[in-house]
Parts: structure tokens; C-alpha cells; sequence
């Protein structure tokens, strides 16, 4: 049997086929739509009532699927230029029509949000969905053809690598307070938050490595940006410092967004009409000044600003966001942390384009980073991108020995777990380097939408694991 999208191409003209998919809509008895979800498009199968009994059409409706076996002719209607002329039908399940929650009309996100079990089958959410689909794809096509090795980073572990303490306790006790030692792994652990320290054990024997899996975190933000359980893309790579990882993460996205354009196109298409109309209803002064599509094209032909953390302070201090209103956390402390409305600022008005900040202040960053010349500095990046914000954190690793166990020794840091990574630094240590982009971002960016809950198939959130 074919896919709709496969059927579509046409190379099956005036031929007998068979389809199966779901009802979108069901019209005048006669003008079936029906979407297998292999591409956006919905075949019309017209139904001649004379031959197929009125028992079967009684019981179409939106939402139930159906088997269908016709002609394949070129379209007499208008927007499509294939239809099915329809020689049987076959019901596979039906939908009860009142209480089918999907109706062919226009659903808020919130609405499909408490469907997400059934939101898959709207034009909105399959076309995100492939979209996703086809960036992971991009992921690792982007590595393999650039000689990286994937890496399986363990999803239960022991560590706290970003140091933050937002961390899912992993434990098989019952009662808090139980000995710790009778517990499953006779130790505590927790999911990951990154898997970045397992990475960089592996950068440092295959060179150029990358982890994509799932990662966790509990911090209490309900935002539209951060989830409890997302996707990290992290690679690592030994012998590269941090201009070298630059490079690497402006490449590897530029390549991915570069996929979506060329192979996503009817998906892009469409969400990039309803990009358009979603802008016309926001105020003036809070709209994109271009097109989905055209947003992505300029990421991919324009170069990323890269400054400092120090010069991007300066620039902030010096600004007038808006002369009646000020950013709501004045920035005025070297050292303190860029707040999203200064990283938004940098990003869509100073500089209208992406911006990697660099050399943060240590006090505010991971233990792991490079410590400068300069002692207060170490070598961070983040990559800011419009409307999404932070959308990739990364850094140079600290390689030598005595100065990662002072940083570790003033951020109260546990040497005795991390034991093996500093062993990394006492035999054949070498400068290495990696970052951490964070996947639903990326599909938030490239499909336009602004919720994050609605580019991952079942969000966690705080209050919320539903499904
Ligand atoms: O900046 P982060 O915390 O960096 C790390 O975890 C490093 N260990 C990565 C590395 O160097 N290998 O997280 C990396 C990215 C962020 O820039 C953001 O895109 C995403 O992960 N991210 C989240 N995405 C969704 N929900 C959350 N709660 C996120 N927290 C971080
Ligand atoms: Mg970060």
C-alpha cells in the first residue's frame, strides 16, 4: 500500500490504488479528505453515492479511518491536482462525531494541549511534528558526514554536571530517611540534567564525539521556554578550544535549519503562513519584521555576532531599551547574569541577529570551564537566538589538573565522585571543548511557534505529566 504523499507525486496516474488514512472532512456526501499523516496534504477521494452503500457513507465522519480503493485521475477541482476516484470502501474504525475532539475548525494550542494524545492529527502539530522529525535526521546526518561518533551518554547517574542542584532524585526506597545503602544502586543518583562529563571522557579517546538524548531538570520555571524533560545535543571535541566550537555549533546549525529548508518545504510552507497571520495579531512593536522562512534563510546567510560578555554588558548599560520603560532587571554589576529581556534585547534590536556572548564571569558559570588569564573570566558561550533566547550553552573545558580542582574546591564541588574526571586530566589531558543545544528550542525557532509545550509530543512541565 502507498503513502498519500508517495500517491501524490502523480506516478500513479489513471491507476488502481489503495490508500488508507484518517477522515479530515466529509462533504456533501460525496468529497471525502483523508490524511495518512505521511505529508501535510490530504487526498480527496470522490465518492460516485450510486455505487457505494448508504449504510457505509452514513457512518463517515471526521476523525474515523477508512481503507479506500480508486483511480487515480488528475483533478477537475480546484487546490489539488490529484483526486481518488472511489471504486470501495472499507471502514476500519469509526469516530463518534460528537465526541470526536479534533472538529475541522480552528483549535487554540491550549485546547489541543489537553489532546496532545489526539493533537497529531490537526495540519498544525503533524507539520511540527514531521519538521522535528526531520532536524533529528539533520542531527546526526550533520556529524556522520563530519566524522563525529555517536555517544549513548547513561541517563541515570550520580552527577549533578551543570552544579545547579535541579535534579530528578532516581530511588527504589520508600521513606526518606531510609540508609541510603539499601537503596537500588547503594548510592544516590538522579536523571540527567547533561550528559556532557560522560561526553568529554569520550572526546578524549575518539576525538570528535556527540551525545543526543534526553535530559532533565526541575527547575520551577513554567515558562514558554524551559520543559522538565527535553532533548540536548551535545558534541565534544578534543583539541578544539572555544573559537573552534563556535565554528562547529554556527555550522552545525546553519546545516539543520538548511535541511528544513530544502526538504520540509510543504510542512515549512504552511507553518509559515500561519507565522505570518499569528504576527498580525501581535502589537507593532512585537512583531517579526520578516517571514518564518525568511527569518531562516537569513540565519543561514549571515554571520553570528560574536562579543564578549564584557562588551555585550557595555552595550546594555549604554542602551535605552525604551526611554519611558527600562528592562525590568537593571544591569549595571559587572558579573551579574544576563536576564532573558538583555539577551532578547542584544539579539533583536542592538544586533538583529544571532549573538554568541562569550567569556562570562566564572562566579556565574559551571565548574568545568576554562578559567582565563584574567582569573575572573572563564570560557563560556552561549548563543542567542531571536525570540527563543539562549538557544545553545557551551564552553572550553578546563584540561589542567591543579586549576579544575581549585574551581571545584571553591564551588564545594565533590572530588571523590567525580574521581574519573579528573583522571582525565592527569593522563593526556588536551584542550577540549562542546556545547549544549537544546532541541525543542531549535524546533520552537524553525516551526515559529512560541510555546515549547507544542513542539514535543507530551511536555513535562511543573504540575503536569499527563499521558
Ligand atoms: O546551558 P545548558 O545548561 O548547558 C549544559 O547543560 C552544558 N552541559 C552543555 C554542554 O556544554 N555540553 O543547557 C544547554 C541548552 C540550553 O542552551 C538550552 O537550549 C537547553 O539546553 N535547555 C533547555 N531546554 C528546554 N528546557 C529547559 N529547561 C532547558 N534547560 C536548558
Ligand atoms: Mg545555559
Amino acid at each position: 500500500m502507498m503513502d498519500i504523499a508517495e500517491i501524490l507525486k502523480g506516478k500513479k496516474l489513471n491507476e488502481k490504488v489503495t490508500v488508507c488514512g484518517w477522515v479530515r472532512t466529509f462533504r456533501a456526501n460525496r468529497f471525502i479528505s483523508l490524511n495518512d499523516g505521511s505529508c501535510h496534504s490530504n487526498i480527496q477521494c470522490v465518492v460516485d453515492y450510486e455505487n457505494i452503500s448508504k449504510d457505509i457513507l452514513s457512518e463517515i465522519n471526521t476523525g474515523c479511518s477508512l481503507k479506500i480503493i480508486g483511480i487515480l485521475k488528475e483533478s477537475q477541482g480546484k487546490g489539488q491536482s490529484f483526486e481518488l476516484l472511489v471504486d470501495k470502501i472499507i471502514l476500519l474504525g469509526k469516530s463518534d462525531s460528537e465526541s470526536f475532539p479534533i472538529q475541522p475548525k480552528k483549535h487554540s494550542l491550549e485546547f489541543l494541549r489537553e489532546k496532545s494524545h489526539l493533537r497529531i492529527r490537526t495540519n498544525t502539530l503533524s507539520s511540527i511534528m514531521r519538521i522535528r522529525s526531520a532536524l533529528s535526521y539533520a542531527v546526526h546526518l550533520y556529524f556522520h558526514k563530519n566524522g563525529f561518533f555517536q555517544m549513548h551518554a547513561p541517563i541515570i547517574t550520580g552527577i549533578d554536571a551543570e552544579g545547579a542542584g535541579d535534579m530528578f532524585k532516581v530511588t527504589t526506597l520508600n521513606n526518606i530517611g531510609d540508609d541510603i545503602k539499601n537503596d537500588f544502586f547503594g548510592k544516590e543518583t538522579n536523571l540527567t540534567v547533561s550528559g556532557q562529563l560522560e561526553a568529554e571522557t569520550y572526546a578524549m579517546g575518539l576525538k570528535k564525539v556527540y551525545s543526543f538524548g534526553p535530559t532533565f531538570r526541575a527547575e520551577n520555571s513554567n515558562t514558554s521556554r524551559h520543559l522538565a524533560e527535553f532533548w540536548m545535543i551535545e558534541p565534544e571535541v578534543a583539541f578544539n578550544d572555544i573559537f573552534d566550537n563556535m565554528d562547529l555549533a554556527e555550522d552545525f546549525i546553519k546545516f539543520v535549519i538548511n535541511y528544513i529548508i530544502s526538504n520540509c518545504y510543504e510542512d515549512l510552507n504552511f507553518l509559515d503562513i500561519r507565522f505570518n497571520k499569528e504576527q498580525l495579531s501581535k502589537p507593532s512593536e512585537q512583531r517579526s519584521s520578516l517571514g518564518l522562512i525568511e527569518r531562516l534563510k537569513f540565519i543561514i546567510n549571515n554571520d553570528f555576532v560574536r562579543v564578549t560578555y564584557t562588551e555585550a554588558l557595555q552595550i546594555l548599560i549604554d542602551s535605552k531599551p525604551n526611554k519611558k520603560k527600562k528592562f525590568k532587571f537593571l544591569i549595571e554589576n559587572w558579573g551579574a547574569d544576563l536576564q532573558s529581556e538583555h539577551e532578547r534585547y542584544l539579539v533583536e534590536k542592538h544586533f538583529k541577529k544571532p549573538v554568541i556572548v562569550y567569556d562570562y564571569p566564572a562566579k556565574i558559570k559551571a565548574f568545568y570551564m576554562r578559567l582565563n588569564d584574567d582569573h575572573k573570566t572563564v570560557r563560556a558561550m552561549d548563543i542567542l537566538f531571536p525570540s527563543v533566547g539562549e538557544i545553545v550553552g557551551g564552553s572550553q573545558r578546563e584540561e589542567r589538573f591543579d586549576k579544575l580542582v581549585e574551581r571545584m574546591k571553591k564551588l564545594k564541588i565533590n572530588q571523590d565522585e567525580l574521581w574519573w574526571y579528573l583522571d582525565l586530566r592527569k593522563f593526556g589531558t588536551a584542550v577540549h571543548s562542546g556545547f549544549g543545544l537544546g532541541f525543542e528550542r531549535l524546533v520552537l525557532f524553525v516551526t515559529g511557534m512560541s510555546n515549547i509545550r507544542d513542539v514535543i509530543p507530551y511536555p513535562r512541565t511543573p504540575q503536569s505529566a499527563e499521558f
